[in-house]
């Protein structure tokens, strides 16, 4: 894999490890989804999500797939740099009977090596760009995957979401982690989708997200 910055993949098994996906099954088996999951499911919904497909970067256990597959997707794909969701997010796909119409790739960045990764209708990043140091490289090579839709949530850009990345950064690089946070720059990110032919249809606030939702024009 062609790694921009730093250890790669080794940078994401470290944080995102198997505790972290422990608490997402935990938590997604007892509550569901959360609301910011909710609201992408619904927004790619209400752009049509029976007989599409969908492709998830970073998507973790998988929680939004399962939901869009109930909604009737024909099939996903999800990408991860972190290994250690895989073993949960197979026993739930497996369990929902999903298995046949679910594909997950481990250790393929899509900004720097996507030429293998399939297209698909729609394409889905939650809580990954604020992991990823060039958003605008992700959210390109994004877009070059999507044939209808990318919706994305970031951070907002505001001086307390920099202070709590920058505190979170200080105590990785204190651990001797190389795992960075970043709040990149909305406008910049929306910019990359436009450059990519998309047109940025809304934008909402659900908690601390904004969840961006673009259509390819
Ligand atoms: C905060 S976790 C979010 C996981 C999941 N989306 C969720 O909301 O539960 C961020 C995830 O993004 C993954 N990630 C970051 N950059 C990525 C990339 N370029 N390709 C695939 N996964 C990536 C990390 O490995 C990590 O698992």
């Amino acid at each position: 894999m062609d790694d921009c910055c730093g250890r790669g993949q080794a940078r994401y098994d470290d944080v995102f490890d198997d505790r972290f996906a422990a608490d997402l099954a935990r938590r997604y088996r007892r509550r569901g989804l959360t609301r910011p999951e909710r609201r992408i499911a619904e927004r790619l919904e209400s752009d049509g999500v029976a007989g599409r497909s969908v492709l998830e970067v970073g998507g973790g256990i998988g929680a939004i797939q399962l939901e869009l597959l109930r909604r009737g997707a024909s099939s996903t794909t999800n990408l991860e740099l972190s290994g250690a969701y895989e073993a949960r997010a197979r026993a739930l796909l497996a369990e929902e009977g999903f298995v046949g119409r679910a594909r997950r790739l481990i250790g393929v960045d899509i900004a720097t090596d996507g030429a293998h990764v399939p297209t698909a209708d729609h394409v889905v990043l939650h809580r990954v760009v604020c992991c990823y140091p060039n958003a605008g490289a992700l959210l390109t090579a994004s877009a070059t995957h999507a044939r209808r839709t990318v919706v994305f949530s970031h951070p907002p850009d505001t001086w307390l979401r920099r202070a709590l990345v920058n505190t979170v950064n200080l105590a990785m690089r204190l651990r001797g982690r190389e795992y960075r946070g970043y709040v990149h720059s909305p406008d910049a990110m929306y910019e990359a989708l436009r450059v990519a032919g998309f047109t940025l249809e809304d934008v909402v606030r659900v908690g601390p997200w904004r969840i961006a939702s673009a259509r390819r024009a």
